[in-house]
């Protein structure tokens, strides 16, 4: 429920969210902050940027891991963050926090605040660029709304058609699944998924199959709006799902740094996340069973002759598995070649157990 208040008490489970946000921004700012000339944040949702004990909102995150990167100097682009907030008072309190923070950001930085709703504020800038025949700047958008307005697939599908623009939404599936049989959420429900499809999950009994129709369109719909790669976790408080975070990236190197900054998170409090790829496991630095890595590297591998560790991380890293690269050498590999899983041409690395660049190996 939407709060009425300016400022509202931060709910533990925004922590999580936070957490993703600001470790990924972290990986993001050095890949993509040398080698564009100019690269966007927007916070579509943005919220006041603070919390009533004072703590950061999203804004002030992202605007944090900026000023706080330990290769800040690196980051050459001019860097645009553009906070899109509809409620004026909000927008004011943001627009004043920004306006006084002692952050020390690179120069080539600009903060812009903007009262209004996301989806026209987009949909006018990219209209703009479109008339100017200019491709929009590589972005990263997060989209953090309150219920299941506002977020259409329509306007998703303009921001990723810049093959280096990625979106992190928060999909509210409790409200989703609420609101499935109330008439006026339906013209909510057909922009959220750009499609009228979503209307055959209302007759879907069992909850656990009828959540995976929705998180199954929601993820084929934005890879049809162009995402290469979309992976999605769920926020747990015991057996409450709180929310599932959508994120969806042309780059595998980029899908790669989102599932490390998830895994990095979990678990926080007495809250887990999730993957549904890996059974509902929750996802923590203690978790022991990397079969399902090892079965699905076989499955792609086996057969295949030689290859090379490079095309084997490219692999980890896209969305064709919940786990990353940091998972691969001494979690799954080590292990395979101790109890003969693969073969390694010699020839390619100097000492056993170990994987460099160029090491071709052989999945049995
Ligand atoms: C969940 S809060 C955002 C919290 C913020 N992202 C954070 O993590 O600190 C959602 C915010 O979006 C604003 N909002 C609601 N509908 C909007 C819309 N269509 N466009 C832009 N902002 C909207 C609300 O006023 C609220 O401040």
């Amino acid at each position: 429920m939407e709060p009425k208040t300016i400022l509202w008490p931060l709910d533990p489970h925004t922590l999580g969210k936070h957490s993703v946000l600001r470790n990924y921004l972290n990986a993001w700012f050095p890949i993509l902050g040398q080698k564009n000339q100019r690269i966007l944040i927007i916070d579509g949702f943005a919220g006041p940027g603070q919390y009533q004990g004072g703590e950061d909102g999203s804004p002030m995150i992202a605007l944090k891991a900026l000023a706080d990167h330990r290769a800040k100097n690196l980051i050459s682009s001019e860097v645009v963050f553009m906070f899109i907030e509809e409620n004026q008072e909000r927008a004011k309190h943001l627009e004043k926090l920004t306006s006084s923070s002692n952050l020390c950001l690179p120069p080539k930085c600009s903060i812009n605040v903007i009262n209004g709703v996301f989806d026209e504020t987009m949909t006018q800038a990219l209209d703009q660029l479109d008339a100017q025949a200019t491709r929009f700047d590589p972005a990263f958008v997060m989209l953090d709304p309150f219920g299941v307005s506002g977020t259409p697939m329509s306007v998703i599908q303009r921001i990723l058609q810049n093959p280096k623009s990625e979106v992190y939404i928060t999909l509210m599936y409790e409200a989703i699944n609420r609101f499935k049989c109330t008439p006026e959420f339906e013209k909510h429900l057909d922009t959220l998924f750009g499609t009228p499809l979503w209307r055959t999950g209302i007759k879907i009994s069992d909850p656990a199959i009828r959540k995976k129709f929705f998180y199954d369109l929601y993820e084929a719909q934005l890879r049809q709006a162009g995402a290469k790669n979309v992976v999605h976790f769920e926020l747990y408080e015991g057996q409450r799902l709180v929310y599932a975070i959508f994120f969806g990236t042309h780059s595998n190197k980029g899908c790669d740094c989102m599932k490390q900054a998830i895994w990095k998170v979990a678990p926080f409090g007495n809250f887990k996340f999730c993957s549904s790829n890996i059974g509902q496991l929750p996802l923590s630095p203690d978790f022991t069973d990397f079969s399902q890595l090892r079965d699905a590297l076989r499955k792609s591998f086996s057969g295949k002759g030689w290859v090379k560790i490079e095309d084997v991380m490219d692999f980890v890293a896209s969305d064709q598995t919940d786990f990353h690269t940091g998972h691969l050498k001494k979690k799954v590999l080590v292990p395979m070649e101790d109890n003969g899983g693969i073969l390694i041409d010699a020839s390619t690395r100097s000492r056993r157990r170990v994987f460099p660049d160029g090491t071709k190996l052989r999945f049995l």
